[in-house]
């Protein structure tokens, strides 16, 4: 019993199994695939599941609390831009992190300060955050850490191996955290952001669509580093 009749749009993801980058994706349905809401075209769907399972999966453990502090490094990358919307609705002052052509879309998603890194000095070095997230991969504890109070979190969701080994020495010599590895995709999370998608209160950002016979010209896209956003394929 999977409750899906044949011809129904659905919605999912395959999760470390991967495998998308094709017409047809064959897949158990059990707690990976939900019904699409109608009002949401397939783009828009996948796009708000990227990105927003990985940025609500980390926030959730580094429990991100009402007027807490975030710092959001990578703010228009898909995680990125989660992110920014994921901390603003749970009440969290958000200071996002991205170059200066994509702030005029980055600011209206919840961010309460803009950085941009080939303007300013960042950040100021007395300055404190309760938590840290890193969605390019080019932060590390050493730089991080002054940046955080005794309980700070650092969510290096671009990070490698080295953080998640980190992890638990910092976890048991401080109250500071580092949570870091893949990140988890529930089917809870995945409903939350259909209906957070549909009712307009989070918003994926598209960058561009390629047909699947244009892969080649979605990853040259992507592995600009600079893509807005979901780079998103179809069949
Ligand atoms: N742990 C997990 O389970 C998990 C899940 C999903 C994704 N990820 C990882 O999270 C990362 C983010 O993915 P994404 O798709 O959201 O975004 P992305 O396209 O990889 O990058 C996001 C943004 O980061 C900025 N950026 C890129 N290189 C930079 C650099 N060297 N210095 C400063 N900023 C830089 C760019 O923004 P500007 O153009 O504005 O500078 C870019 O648009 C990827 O590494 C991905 O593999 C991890």
């Amino acid at each position: 019993m999977t409750g899906f009749q044949p011809g129904d749009e659905v919605v999912g993801m395959t999760g470390m199994r991967m495998g998308c980058h094709a017409g047809v994706c064959c897949l158990n349905p059990v707690g990976r695939v939900l019904a699409k809401p109608a009002s949401l075209s397939h783009e828009t769907a996948v796009a708000a599941l990227f990105g927003g399972t990985a940025a609500m999966d980390f926030l959730r453990r580094a429990d991100l609390r009402e007027s807490e502090r975030i710092l959001i490094v990578g703010a228009s990358g898909a995680v990125g831009s989660a992110a920014v919307q994921w901390a603003s609705l749970l009440g969290a002052h958000v200071t996002a992190v991205c170059s200066g052509r994509n702030a005029g879309w980055v600011a209206p998603l919840g961010a309460t300060r803009l950085i941009d890194p080939a303007r300013h000095n960042w950040p100021n070095p007395e300055e404190i955050f309760d938590v840290v997230l890193d969605a390019t991969g080019t932060l590390d504890w050493a730089r991080v850490r002054p940046w955080l109070p005794p309980e700070g979190r650092f969510l290096a969701l671009a990070g490698g191996l080295q953080d998640v080994l980190r992890a638990p020495w910092v976890a048991v010599t401080s109250r500071q955290r580092i949570i870091a590895g893949p990140a988890r995709e529930r089917i809870s999370d995945m409903q939350l952001l259909m209906q957070a998608t549909a009712d307009g209160r989070f918003t994926p950002h598209i960058d561009a669509v390629y047909p699947l016979g244009r892969i080649r010209d979605a990853h040259r896209h992507v592995d600009s580093g600079h893509k807005r956003g979901s780079v998103i394929v179809t069949p």
